[in-house]
């Protein structure tokens, strides 16, 4: 095989109370890579959609995942080459959709691929979560594992990794309202206090418990309203202006669950069905627009897949 492309779907993670330990991913959005085999290197040689996103293949965290990838099948396998990438970048940057793991995830499964698709998808999250620790300066993978395996995933360790696919439900309305402004993942992770409250981490907990009973046990209530995060959102809401605003009028009209989506800044609503959904999300378009930011809502339902073939 010469040249793929490949899709990688936008990402909720973390998921509620599963701060760097539960993701999820979302169907319809997600970045597109073509890539091309090469003798040598990683070049990005187009990226279509944003224009500020640097090009060097080391800057970028397309380009930093295929690279780890070739490093790991030439350490695993004796393999040397090298890739020519176009990113489509379809998510935008700084939103909490998981954007620069959708890239990473699409090029470091995409170079796998092209040299005879050697490594398993649990062998490529190592590699492409390098690259998202490259630039937000922390190793997570709530992200890059749901963007890669689909579905939601729990990452059960870091050291060493060990990342589960979880059973999940059929109609998660998945409802994300993103504002007209970037976080920065780095400056997201800065505002989180080292030591945090002994009953904070108690009700997180059960909360992420309460998610995974609510995913194998088929019952939606359990699993929307354990989406409840008692440790991490009281510090971010305060970069994220109406944060409790658009929240509590989500949970007022029909939404089970609402936080912020990975590290912000945008907001997810989790619904019982699509009427409610466009609903809820419409208004908390509203409340954004009440103090002076439009967003972006995005209505979608859980990617089965995750990181994949097209065309
Ligand atoms: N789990 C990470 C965080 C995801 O919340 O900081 C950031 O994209």
């Amino acid at each position: 095989m010469q040249k793929i492309k490949v899709f990688a779907p936008a990402s909720i993670g973390n998921l509620g109370p599963g701060f760097d330990v539960l993701g999820m991913a979302i169907s319809n959005y997600g970045d597109i890579i073509e890539a091309e085999k090469i003798n040598e290197g990683v070049i990005i040689e187009e990226i279509i959609g944003n224009y500020e996103l640097s090009k060097d293949s080391n800057k970028n965290t397309a380009g930093i995942a295929a690279i780890e990838v070739l490093k790991l099948l030439y350490k695993k396998y004796n393999i040397k080459g090298g890739v020519k990438l176009k990113l489509f970048k379809n998510l935008p940057c700084g939103s909490g959709l998981g954007s620069s793991a959708a890239s990473a995830v699409a090029a470091g499964y995409a170079v796998n691929l092209l040299y005879d698709n050697l490594l398993t998808k649990d062998e490529l999250i190592f590699p492409i979560t390098k690259a998202e620790e490259r630039v937000s300066g922390s190793f997570f993978c709530d992200n890059t594992a749901a963007s890669l395996l689909g579905g939601i995933v729990l990452t059960k360790s870091y050291e060493p990794l060990e990342v589960l696919k979880l059973k999940t439900l059929k109609n998660i309305n998945i409802v994300i309202v993103k504002p007209d402004f970037e976080l920065l993942t780095q400056k997201a992770r800065e505002v989180i206090p080292k030591d945090i409250p002994l009953k904070n981490a108690i009700r997180n907990t059960a909360n992420c418990c309460g998610i995974i009973v609510g995913l194998f046990t088929n019952n939606f209530d359990l699993f929307a309203k354990s989406i409840d995060d008692r440790l991490i959102e009281q510090y971010r809401a305060n970069l994220i202006p109406g944060f409790y605003e658009v929240k509590n009028t989500a949970l007022k009209n029909g939404a089970l669950g609402c936080s912020i989506s990975g590290a912000g800044p945008a907001i997810f609503a989790i619904c019982k069905n699509k009427l409610i959904a466009n609903n809820v999300g419409k208004l908390m378009q509203d409340e954004f627009l009440k103090i002076g930011y439009k967003s972006n809502l995005y209505i979608s339902k859980v990617d089965i897949n995750g990181a994949k073939i097209i065309d």
